[in-house]
């Protein structure tokens, strides 16, 4: 199992495992997925069993301190100097869940945010994974304002202390 970040040449398989992932009401689009791709690959964090993509987090980088929706279909509100790493969306294709494949690509995600020198990362999830998100260090600011999908989110963030910031 290999980790790297984003290509352009990864747009066909993402899309794929995020269909799979998502129903379609909230999956990312493939037109979405090929902007955030060219605005932010360093920011796709990618999971390998061989040349097959089984897992995906993804998020765009923003001084903003919360998540709103508009950051999903609009790439343009990267900033790669800012401080909150969103995370956006993560996905296992089924057949690989349960064998810690997300959490690999979380922590990750935030060591490389840490070493980036951000102040955080903030992502939203429905109420039933709340605890595992806590299990990074994840906490819970309650209902987020997003209406993604018509469903109910959790903003959940995660903040470096001081210490663990890179000067
Ligand atoms: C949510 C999702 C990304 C998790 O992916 P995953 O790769 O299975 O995640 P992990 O393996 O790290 O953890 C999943 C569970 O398996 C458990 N687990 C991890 N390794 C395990 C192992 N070796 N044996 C048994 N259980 C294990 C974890 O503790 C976790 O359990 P919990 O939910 O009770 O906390 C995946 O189920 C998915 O894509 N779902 C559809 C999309 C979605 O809902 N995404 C999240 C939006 S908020």
């Amino acid at each position: 199992m290999e980790i790297r970040t984003g290509r352009i040449s990864d747009l066909d398989a993402l899309a794929a495992v995020e269909r799979e992932c998502f129903p379609p009401e909230e999956a990312a689009t493939k037109d979405e997925i090929e902007k955030r791709l060219l605005a932010y690959p360093e920011h796709f964090w990618l999971l390998f069993d061989g040349d097959k993509l089984v897992s995906f987090v993804d998020g765009m980088v923003t001084d903003e301190a919360d998540l709103r929706d508009e950051m999903y279909a609009d790439a343009s509100l990267h900033d790669e100097n800012g401080c909150w790493q969103m995370l956006f969306g993560v996905n296992t294709i089924p057949a690989y869940r349960r064998q810690g494949c997300a959490a690999s690509l979380i922590r990750r995600a935030i060591d490389d945010a840490a070493a980036q020198g951000r102040k955080g990362l903030v992502l939203t999830c429905k109420e039933e994974k709340i605890h595992y998100y806590a299990k990074f260090g994840f906490v819970n600011e309650g209902v987020s304002s997003s209406v993604h999908g018509g469903a109910v989110w959790y903003q959940m963030r995660l903040r470096f202390s001081t210490a663990t910031l890179v000067e």
